[in-house]
């Protein structure tokens, strides 16, 4: 229920999960800290997505610049494509995003496959009005809006730049770079956990839609032709999928099923996307998100960005609507043919034939400098043209004259000054544009999903309680320390411990304010897994082990002092020796 999000959020900035930024000032929507226990969780998320995805699969992994010169974007396609449509209420001058506003109040589920046109008539036609003030909009005109931050590099505005909206640009440009790393060899992946930035026209739902946020992204780069993705060990997996056909469907639904049979069946086209579904599921469920209320949607035909062919959104349940945590998007070569196009670098690799081949090339003349001056003076680009046509069509040289288009002018040209010929060539191999597959995990919204899913309220001795189920693998603080009261000896004690299982790697807080049973019900609400109280019984025990110890002149035994050991969930409590407290805690921090 609704109710769940509003006592989440509040939860979560009581307990140092998030809040919004700069609130002294008043804050600015879209922008979110994220507190003590938040930068951890989300910390401890990071780590469990790049042992995955990073380590376990083989990848490399980058860390690139946040803001990239205009170049890049102008070949990426987001300087002229990354735009959301912008409604501006004439009477308050709330900017909304058109495209929300027409799922939330009609029938459309994708408004943003429509035109602005047809946008602007269902608007008219269903008489929408502002969120703000109720202000009409009809008739008022919805503007395409990049989402990029822009800014300036060095002083002056002779070199615009711009915050990058995705962490891949960052990959994709260094791939000259990254394919030597790999050897030229593929297939390999690169990843990047970073911060992406988009000027959101309504950011909203607190973390789910900011204007600053962290992806983690992995770009694998294949032949498609020969490179395969070992469907055999994910086959089994289970998933929840829904189709855009079931979408499209009246009755449409999800379809239970496993990586395996969605290949076979040409549910999932793309074997590789199937993969890292297939990957992605049970680290979802590892985590700590709940498997009822996880999906992944397909992207209808027009909900696809402009680089994808097919693409799979990961999708958990929050309030009961369904929130996007991932796109899982087969990008094809469109990336790096892009870069190849604009910039001066090889996004290609050499992929070698395994027998050498005899091929014919068409070649022309390389030095055509005596046609300079009747083609405005540039030889080079009438060579360039020449070699271009002869590559493409040699029937083009066939006759007496060949045409070319320089700057909108056609010009003849005879062509035994070209220099046409064809020649027999040996070639070892030849240079391919990688496919790209793309998990790209949003590290915002899974932080969001995760403690939503974990949620929790009961009853412990007549008392209402809320706690955070949180995994223990993931949880930022693993282990509460208290002395059961304000009391020298017990406090030594417990910051003795303390030292202890800090030095054992985890995440301790220690806790000496408030009556105890106050002090298990904030780390109950923080998701701390343990909490362990140091008591009266522990120094007895101490003191009796010692006397012993030196009434029998023996070394000093183990220590075999116990203390409390309260387990979350159940609120169960149970006495364990002090000596090995590190080890059984980090063992079940293991997992
Ligand atoms: N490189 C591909 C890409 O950026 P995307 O679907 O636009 O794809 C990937 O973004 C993920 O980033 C989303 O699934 C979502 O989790 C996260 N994301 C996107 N916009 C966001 C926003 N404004 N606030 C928080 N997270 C966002």
């Amino acid at each position: 229920d609704a109710a769940t999000s509003e006592k989440l959020v509040e939860l979560a900035k009581r307990r140092g999960y998030f809040f919004q930024s700069s609130g002294a000032y008043g804050g600015v929507g879209g922008f979110y800290t994220f507190g003590p226990q938040g930068a951890s969780l989300k910390g401890n998320l990071e780590d469990a997505w790049r042992d995955r995805f990073a380590v376990a699969e083989g990848n490399m992994e980058i860390d690139a610049p946040t803001i990239m010169h205009e170049p890049v974007f102008e070949a990426s396609g987001h300087l002229d494509g990354f735009d959301d449509m912008l409604i501006e209420c004439p009477e308050c001058g709330t900017s909304s995003r058109a495209d929300h506003l027409v799922e939330d109040n009609t029938e459309y589920e994708d408004a943003e496959s429509l035109p602005i046109p047809e946008v602007e008539e269902v608007i008219a036609e269903y008489e929408l009005s502002c969120p703000e003030c109720g202000a009409g909009l009809a008739g008022v005109a919805v503007e395409d809006f990049n989402l990029m931050f822009a800014t300036n590099i060095g002083p002056g505005d002779a070199q615009p730049g711009y915050l990058r909206p995705e962490t891949a640009q960052g990959i994709f440009v260094e791939f000259p770079r990254l394919k030597e790393y790999a050897r030229n060899q593929l297939p390999f992946g690169v990843t990047q956990i970073g911060r992406a930035y988009r000027n959101e026209i309504s950011p909203r739902r607190s973390i789910i839609r900011t204007r600053e946020f962290t992806q983690a992204e992995l770009e694998y780069f294949i032949d498609p032709e020969t490179d395969d993705p070992d469907l055999e060990s994910v086959a089994d997996v289970e998933v929840s999928l829904y189709p855009a056909s079931e979408q499209n469907a009246a009755d449409g639904d999800e379809i239970e099923t496993t990586i395996g049979d969605a290949v076979e069946e040409g549910i999932i086209s793309s074997p590789w996307v199937a993969y890292f579904l297939g990957v992605a599921k049970p680290w979802y469920e590892a985590v700590g998100v709940d498997m009822d209320r996880f999906r992944f949607r397909q992207h209808l035909s027009g909900e696809r960005a402009h680089y994808a062919s097919d693409c799979w959104d990961a999708e958990s349940e929050i309030d009961g609507n369904w929130i996007e945590m991932a796109g899982f998007a087969y990008r094809g070569d469109y990336d790096l043919s892009k870069h190849e196009e604009y910039s001066d670098d090889r996004f290609t690799i050499f992929k070698q034939y395994d027998e050498p081949k005899t091929v014919e090339r068409a070649t022309v003349d390389p030095d055509m400098s005596y046609l300079g001056p009747e083609f405005g003076g540039d030889a080079q680009a009438v060579v360039s043209e020449l070699e271009d046509l002869a590559a493409r069509d040699r029937s083009a040289f066939e006759g007496d004259s060949v045409e070319i288009d320089l700057e909108g002018e056609t010009h003849e040209i005879p062509v035994e000054k070209t220099g046409f010929a064809v020649e027999e060539q040996t070639e070892a191999g030849e240079h391919i544009t990688p496919h790209v597959v793309e998990p790209s995990f949003g590290v915002d919204r899974l932080v969001y999903t995760v403690l939503h899913h974990a949620y929790r309220e009961d009853e412990v001795d007549g008392e209402e309680r809320t706690y955070l189920d949180l995994e223990p693998e993931v949880a930022p603080t693993f282990v509460g320390v208290f002395p059961l009261q304000s009391d020298d000896e017990l406090e030594a004690q417990a910051n003795d411990i303390v030292a202890d299982l800090r030095a054992e790697g985890l995440s301790v807080t220690y806790d000496d304010s408030g009556n105890i049973g106050r002090r298990y019900r904030r780390q109950d609400e923080v998701g701390t897994p343990f909490c362990v109280t140091v008591d009266y019984e522990t120094i007895e025990e101490r003191e009796a082990q010692r006397a012993s110890d030196s009434a029998s002149g023996d070394e000093p035994r183990a220590d075999e002092t116990t203390v409390t050991v309260r387990e979350r969930d159940t609120t169960n409590q149970k006495r364990l020796p002090v000596d090995d407290l590190a080890e059984t805690l980090a063992a079940i921090r293991e997992g």
